[in-house]
């Protein structure tokens, strides 16, 4: 009969599955391994979604055809974790106009139209980078450092215009501004890899020979820092020449702490699967979500108890 037909119309479209594009930046470290996990365990057709995943390699235009693939592919949603801030008015314009809901993952955009994304879920950058300068603010004070001691610091950027970089950098400067006797040395990007941190550490190494502070704007970057410090003849760490400052605070940064080699780790979560999911879900029964979303975020430190800690951590 018509209403069995459309009965089995109403349950076949209850079982659809919601296809979510999620154009992700690349794979250059492991906290973006940990988000892409966080999205492929999360969209799976039990919880009711397609994912269509697209690995960008770091490059705004490959993400920018992505976004235009999952366009004409007409997905339910577009997840976009922008490898730079600015640049993306055009496409996600396209999206708007094929109806298609963008959500912004990990990191921010610079746009004059906050109508062109509908939510954004990351970390508070800015404030990352302030908590990475009242960490060494504490820090020299537990050394009993002289106010008027110069304390040298170099810093290994992440990829320069993404909003990890740009908040991380701004808010480090902040604090620097608040301490008369820290000097800058240098600032360069390590494009957020351990073999670009390592490269540029080394070249830092060979350009100044008082480093004092190394800030590293991810794990990664740090791990290669550490490898050129200690190539360099240095040491690192609470007991070492040269104190290290990274971002992410992922498992092998752990490691690292428990090791020696690394002061501390700023907490940035990549689980934003779940996070999406919620408010994909919200969107789905027609509620409001609020338009930004920043995730709560802590620092570790080797004052900590660093193996309990890490052993009730995901990634
Ligand atoms: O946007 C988050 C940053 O991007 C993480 O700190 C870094 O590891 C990643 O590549």
């Amino acid at each position: 009969s018509k209403s069995e037909e459309a009965k089995s119309e109403v349950s076949k479209d209850a079982s659809k599955l919601i296809v979510v594009g999620y154009a992700q930046v690349g794979a250059e470290s492991d906290w973006r391994t940990a988000n892409t996990e966080s999205f492929k365990s999360t969209f799976v057709p039990e919880n009711g979604y397609e994912l269509i995943f697209n690995d960008a390699q770091q490059k705004q235009e490959n993400q920018i055809k992505a976004i235009r693939d999952f366009i004409q592919q007409e997905v339910d949603y577009i997840v976009l974790a922008p490898v730079v801030e600015t640049g993306w008015d055009t496409v996600l314009q396209e999206a708007k106009d094929a109806g298609i809901p963008v959500i912004l993952s990990d990191r921010m955009i610079k746009t004059s139209d906050d109508s062109l994304y509908t939510a954004l879920v990351c970390g508070d950058f800015i404030k990352e980078g302030e908590t990475a300068g009242h960490w060494l603010e504490d820090y020299l004070k537990s050394k009993n450092v002289a106010a008027d001691e110069k304390i040298n610091i170099v810093t290994l950027q992440g990829t320069i215009g993404a909003s990890a970089q740009v908040g991380r950098t701004d808010g480090f400067a902040n604090i620097l501004g608040q301490n008369a006797n820290w000097n800058m040395l240098a600032k360069q990007t390590g494009e957020f890899t351990q073999s670009k941190g390592q490269e540029v550490m080394e070249s830092f190494l060979k350009q100044f020979d008082d480093i004092d502070v190394v800030v590293a704007e991810n794990d990664n970057m740090a791990f290669g820092a550490i490898d050129a410090i200690k190539a360099a003849g240095k040491t690192c760490g609470p007991k070492g020449d040269i104190t290290v400052i990274s971002f992410d605070a992922v498992k092998a940064a752990f490691d690292a702490m428990i090791a020696g080699d690394l002061n501390a780790s700023i907490e940035c979560s990549p689980l934003h699967g779940p996070r999406v999911a919620e408010i994909i879900q919200k969107l789905e029964k027609g509620e409001t979500v609020d338009k930004i979303q920043y995730v709560d975020e802590s620092y570790f430190d080797t004052s900590m108890d660093l193996e309990k800690i890490k052993a009730g951590r995901a990634y």
